[in-house]
């Protein structure tokens, strides 16, 4: 399974880059607000440069044409850059078009087995469902990985699985065991899947063994 990060923080992406766990990004219009930066072309190529796999970046257009004009734009930032188009009515027309024009598409904001059906049609080069948002309105995220998942297997659709709006570790160890291609994981969550409070009450307990056997 391949970890995304989910953030445009590149602090963060750098300090788990080291981790060996970054083999690309994701960010969106909210990510970059954090991130605090508003020359947002430069800080997608620093992502870039610094990721050197697949980063997304969002258009911000809503209209087909414009989402064409500014997925083109983003695409020559990078050859890293992926374009995140809204899947919307017009997005699907974006992602046919910059698909055709051999410019891998994330389509973003799929919250139905039908929408993730759609964009594969269409060309995407990714699909991201939202689980935590779904998860956030009494429906069930995961599930939804698995229609899509099941869906793309049967037709053996090359678009793959980003799982998005991930909360915390199970979503991402729930994911793994469906075989989503990948996960975009936000970096506190990445924090999260190592901890186990077996693994810190063992690593103290040997420690204290060996200081014993010290004489200290
Ligand atoms: C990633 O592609 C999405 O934009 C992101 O995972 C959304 O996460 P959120 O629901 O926590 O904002």
């Amino acid at each position: 399974m391949k970890f995304f990060i989910d953030t445009a923080d590149l602090a963060a992406i750098a300090e788990i880059k080291a981790l060996g766990m970054c083999d690309g990004v994701t960010t969106n219009p909210s990510l970059m607000a954090q991130a605090g930066r508003r020359d947002t072309d430069a800080l997608l190529r620093e992502i870039c440069d610094l990721v050197q796999g697949p980063v997304s970046g969002e258009v911000v257009a809503t209209d087909a044409e414009g989402m064409i004009q500014e997925g083109v734009r983003l695409a020559k930032l990078s050859e890293h850059i992926v374009v995140k188009i809204p899947t919307t009515y017009a997005g699907l027309r974006a992602i046919a078009a910059l698909s055709g024009r051999g410019i891998p598409v994330n389509a973003t904001l799929v919250f139905s087995a039908s929408q993730a059906l759609l964009v594969a049609k269409a060309g995407a080069a990714y699909c991201s469902p939202f689980v935590g948002r779904l998860d956030d309105v009494s429906h069930d995220g995961i599930a939804l990985v698995e229609q899509i998942v099941t869906i793309y297997d049967n037709y053996d659709l090359e678009t793959e699985v980003i799982v998005a709006s991930v909360r915390h570790p199970n979503h991402v160890v729930e994911s793994a065991l469906l075989g989503a291609h990948i996960a975009t994981i936000p970096p506190k969550v990445i924090k999260q899947l190592v901890q186990h409070p077996l693994t810190d009450k063992g690593l103290a307990s040997f420690l204290a063994d060996w200081d014993r056997l010290q004489g200290k």
